[in-house]
């Protein structure tokens, strides 16, 4: 699949989040090994420590129907600036796909794609046997 797609379906979402809150809506695309794509919104809440990033959203419903291997995620919201996963979304992502790339778009749709792991040098990874 396409970025810009992906980068399309992240813009779009955003719509949906609740960021009552911050005021700041994220939109996120994830594309999996096996050709699927899972969305996400960030979720805020008035315990403000609970709210979940767009990204987490996604990669949570994806694991949560057996998707765990990544190819991309196009992260998206109303910034004139690229929008850049945090760190908190950067080691979830890593846990399954350090290879992934990394698709941060502005509002206009404009995009620029990083490896994950240069965005996150030496993740945390449990060493030893699959879990
Ligand atoms: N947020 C995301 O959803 N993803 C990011 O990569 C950065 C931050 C959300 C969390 C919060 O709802 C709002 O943006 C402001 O921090």
């Amino acid at each position: 699949m396409r970025p810009e797609k992906l980068v399309e379906m992240a813009l779009e979402v955003r719509e949906k989040a609740y960021a009552r809150y911050s005021g700041f809506r994220v939109g996120a695309a994830l594309l999996t090994k096996s050709g699927r794509v899972f969305t996400g919104v960030n979720v805020e809440n008035s315990s403000y420590g609970l709210t979940v990033c767009a990204e987490r959203v996604a990669v949570f419903k994806a694991v949560s129907e057996g998707e765990r291997e990544f190819v991309a995620i196009a992260i998206a919201s109303d910034s004139l600036e690229k929008t850049v996963p945090c760190g908190a979304c950067r080691q979830v992502l890593y846990e399954f796909s350090e290879d992934m790339d990394v698709i941060m778009a502005d509002r206009n749709g404009d995009y620029e794609v990083v490896k994950l792991k240069d965005l996150l040098p030496r993740g945390f990874r449990l060493g030893g046997e699959e879990h």
